[in-house]
């Protein structure tokens, strides 16, 4: 083996001491092809999916993630402040194609973030997603992340025509921006999961930015219905919500999410509505936006982020997908 053989053999299964040619057929049989599939999909997930104990689960899912922060892939466990700040200052961000919805996000969407963003019906949230997915594939110097997109549709509003008419509106070249859009529709629930189980290695192989799930909450909502159902119905939610977080850090994708608003006796900002999902949501998103009617246009607002000021910013919605009232 010589030095160049290194990075890429720091990432095989194999290169663990615990994991030999038995136990990396098993974990490939399991679905657990790579290190980044150890560290996404947890301990719990390995020893149910493998029937290996959890404490070899959890030896094998650390070991995975000491590995990937040797490589670099992921952050060292104890780290500089400033070293934080840099990496940050230098984190890729995807413009939503709205100028005011880019600068509300500090620039664009981030990577290795998971932003969730919420309103009441055709308030937009899904034209930004195809906004989004036109926009990821475009070169950094025009707002893209030269990266491709998977847009897990559980509500069945995906439409490649959209996507072809803000092409044509923004004047970028379809043909690639279709090539570059990975779509899975979800039927139900535990589709969902096992499609966000399968994105991983997809990710690699296809050189994705950007994952979309629109709607996440939706089929949880529908199949578990009533307060006996709720726990589980959390329980599911709060795992599906932590391997996004531990896909768009591992990956080092951004990670748009789609949520439904419910009404609400105790009301935020003055409106009897909240997000649905309740805090397994809120929690785990990193930012979270709210989309609000304005007369034609659209108010986004940020009501969650660890370092944003509560803003709102106005945008519209056109032929352009996401845009800005005054230039449209
Ligand atoms: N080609 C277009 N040109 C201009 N505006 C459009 C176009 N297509 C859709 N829209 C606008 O987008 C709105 C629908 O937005 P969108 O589908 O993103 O809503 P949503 O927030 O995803 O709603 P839901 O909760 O039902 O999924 C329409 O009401 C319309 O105002
Ligand atoms: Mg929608």
């Amino acid at each position: 083996m010589n030095d160049d053989d290194a990075p890429k053999t720091a990432l095989d299964l194999c290169s663990i001491e615990e994991i030999g040619i038995a136990t990396r057929t098993h974990l490939e049989n399991s679905g657990f092809k790579s290190l980044k599939d150890l560290v996404v999909r947890g301990p719990v997930d390995i020893s149910e999916a493998t029937g290996m104990d959890i404490e070899k689960s959890a030896i094998l899912c650390n070991r995975a993630r000491q590995r990937l922060e040797d490589a670099g892939v992921l952050e060292k466990s104890f780290v500089t402040a400033r070293k934080l700040y840099n990496n940050r200052l230098t984190a890729e961000r995807a413009s939503t194609g709205s100028r005011n919805l880019d600068a509300l996000l500090g620039g664009g969407l981030e990577t290795r973030a998971v932003t969730e963003i919420f309103g009441e019906y055709g308030t937009g949230k899904t034209q930004i997603c195809h906004s989004l997915c036109v926009m990821v594939p475009q070169d950094r110097a025009h707002g893209g992340l030269g990266g491709k997109a998977i847009y897990v549709d559980t509500e069945n509003t995906f439409r490649p025509e959209r996507i072809v008419s803000i092409c044509n509106a923004r004047n970028i070249e379809p043909d690639h921006v279709l090539d570059s859009i990975i779509v899975a529709k979800a039927y139900n629930s535990a589709h969902q999961e096992l499609i966000i189980d399968e994105t991983g290695p997809i990710i690699d192989a296809n050189g994705v930015k950007l994952v979309v799930v629109d709607s996440a909450v939706a089929h949880y909502r529908a199949e578990f219905l009533g307060r006996a159902t709720l726990s589980e119905r959390q329980q599911k939610l709060n795992k599906f919500m932590h391997i996004l977080l531990r896909i768009s850090e591992t990956y080092g994708v951004a990670v748009i999410i789609t949520n439904q608003i419910q009404s609400s006796p105790d009301s935020i900002f003055g409106d009897a509505f909240r997000p649905t999902g309740g805090n397994v949501v809120a929690h785990t998103s990193t930012y979270r936006i709210y989309l609000k009617r304005s007369g034609r246009n659209r108010i986004a607002r940020m009501v969650d982020s660890p370092y944003h000021p509560e803003t709102e910013v106005l945008f519209s919605l056109s032929e352009k997908g996401a845009a800005d009232p005054d230039k449209d």
